[in-house]
């Protein structure tokens, strides 16, 4: 028998340090949904390094047992894997919890004595790995008091100290701005861990490996035979219990300026010099450096704005944005929005970006889809030139994850027809095997310390950038009218078509 079950079978390459980690916010949602169910997948894979331990710190006092049962259940509800007492043993054996106001430093003091007992009792090293799993107004006050108790010091003999920070990262460029101050006071930036669960999805990752690892398809990838691209994040569900953060938020800064940036930056972005961490975001942040700036007056043209009204989902009858708890019933802020930008630059000239997101659309799809240019002369009966179909690759991001290409075959027979076929790559198909769940992957790369797959300083805050204009723009906006609505159930409001109508072009039928 092994005497560690969270070692066996631990590869080289993935060999991660021994660490703590600890996770403020421990008793929400996101803890039990997805950060401890993806720490047990790991473990379950046996990529944790031997010297574990898990910390949760939050307000909640629980009795004794309680916090590991709680954690426990959300392994049971939303692991990857099924929950098996053996291994989950082994992790919760590794599990504590320190009860405490983030504004006390009385509870980093014991916050620091557990870790130390845990360097002590685990052989966790003396590092660290702290994960902001709070709301953003709870951020300054941990990171002040992590400097005070000396928490964000590396320790002696070379340990570490790594902080991720949960989304939102700010809500405009100043607040951004401030709290990366903040951070870099008290972190290296290189020990500062941005996150965006959309670059742990595997297919996301893959956009690279397609990109960079094939010969065939970066010659054809720029202005010269792209016509335009389609970004689509869409969602069946609602706002979900969250009325409140979504009212603040909103569809732009809640989806767009981190998820479909992050696509965009991925799929435009020059091939970076090599797959090292700051070698790949030099090259997204140029990127969002080249996107062509909006004027305020511009913004009413190049983007649209709407609201759910109640309709139809799945078969369900759902109610209206601003009948959900925590809306104003005057809201105008967005559950859809789409723009058109352009990135100025070498490769992208000329070519327009198109990206949609929204809430309550009829099904949950996120694709990146590049039409391609048509054919310089058309040889191909005159009666069919109003059916020819432009070849479409299409980069499917979930679900069904996968990659399609469109293009034109002959109709088999006498006559002279042809019909868009497509070639497919299925990820169920040809791995067989389900893609980790996007936490697993970021937790075990900030354990390892590749902050590849996180937000760099510069990244957030040129992104915020651009979304300031809308967003200031929007705010200023006379007469404050409604906005355009849409009802549940379908692909947005009109508006939104004529957004693509007008270049004479429309969005996918998806
Ligand atoms: C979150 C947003 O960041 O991403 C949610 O706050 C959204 O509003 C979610 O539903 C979508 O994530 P996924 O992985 O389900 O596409």
């Amino acid at each position: 028998m092994n005497p560690n079950p969270l070692r066996v079978g631990l590869t080289r390459e993935r060999a991660a340090d021994a660490c703590n980690v600890v996770i403020f916010g421990a008793s929400g949602d996101l803890a039990h949904r997805k950060l401890v169910p993806a720490l047990y997948n790991i473990a379950q894979e046996r990529l944790l390094p031997g010297g574990f331990g898990i910390v949760g710190a939050a307000r909640k006092e629980y009795g004794e047992g309680e916090f590991a049962a709680s954690l426990k259940e959300g392994v049971r509800k939303h692991s990857r894997r099924p929950l098996e007492e053996e291994p989950w043993s082994a992790l919760e054996s590794r599990l504590g919890y320190v009860p405490m106001e983030f504004g006390d430093i009385e509870g980093y003091r014991r916050l620091a004595a557990v870790l130390e007992s845990n360097d002590h009792d685990h052989g966790t090293g003396g590092n660290r790995l702290f994960y902001l799993a709070v709301p953003p107004s709870a951020f300054p006050a941990i990171l002040h008091f992590f400097a005070e108790t000396g928490l964000n010091k590396p320790g002696p003999g070379g340990s570490w100290s790594r902080v991720i920070i949960e989304k939102p990262f700010g809500r405009d460029l100043a607040t951004a701005q401030e709290l990366n101050r903040i951070c870099n006071a008290v972190f290296d930036e290189s020990s500062v861990f941005r996150i965006d669960h959309y670059l742990g999805k595997e297919t996301v990752q893959n956009l690279m490996v397609f990109r960079f690892a094939n010969a065939i398809f970066e010659p054809i990838w720029n202005q010269k035979y792209v016509d335009h691209v389609q970004i689509t994040v869409a969602e069946s569900i609602g706002v979900e219990g969250r009325g409140g953060y979504y009212e603040e938020a909103g569809t732009t800064r809640d989806m767009m300026q981190n998820h479909m940036f992050q696509l965009l930056c991925l799929m435009a972005m020059e091939p970076p010099v090599s797959m090292d961490a700051d070698a790949v975001r030099d090259e997204k942040v140029k990127v969002l450096r080249a996107l062509r700036p909006l004027s305020s007056s511009q913004v009413a043209t190049e983007t649209v704005r709407a609201q759910y009204a109640e309709g139809v989902v799945g078969g369900k009858a759902v109610p209206a944005y601003k009948a959900e708890p925590g809306v104003s019933r005057t809201s105008r802020t967005e559950s859809y929005v789409a723009t058109r930008l352009f990135i100025d630059n070498w490769r992208w000239a000329g070519v327009p970006f198109y990206l949609r997101a929204g809430k309550r659309l009829p099904k949950r799809v996120t694709e990146i889809a590049l039409h391609f240019k048509d054919v310089p002369h058309r040889l191909f009966g005159s009666n069919q030139e109003r059916h020819a179909q432009p070849n479409v690759l299409t980069m499917r991001i979930q679900p069904d994850e996968g990659i399609t290409l469109k293009f034109d075959a002959k109709v088999p027979g006498t006559l002279p027809r042809r019909q868009p076929v497509t070639m497919e790559f299925r990820y169920g198909a040809s791995f067989g095997t389900e893609p980790p769940e996007a936490y697993e992957r970021l937790l075990l790369d900030a354990v390892r310390g590749d902050s590849t797959l996180f937000i760099r300083r510069d990244e957030v805050e040129a992104s915020w950038a651009w979304i300031d204009v809308l967003e200031r723009a929007w705010a200023e906006e006379s007469g404050g009218e409604p906005l355009p609505s849409y009802a549940s159930g379908t692909w947005g409001p009109s508006e939104s078509d004529v957004l693509l109508s007008r270049d004479g072009r429309a969005w996918r039928r998806l």
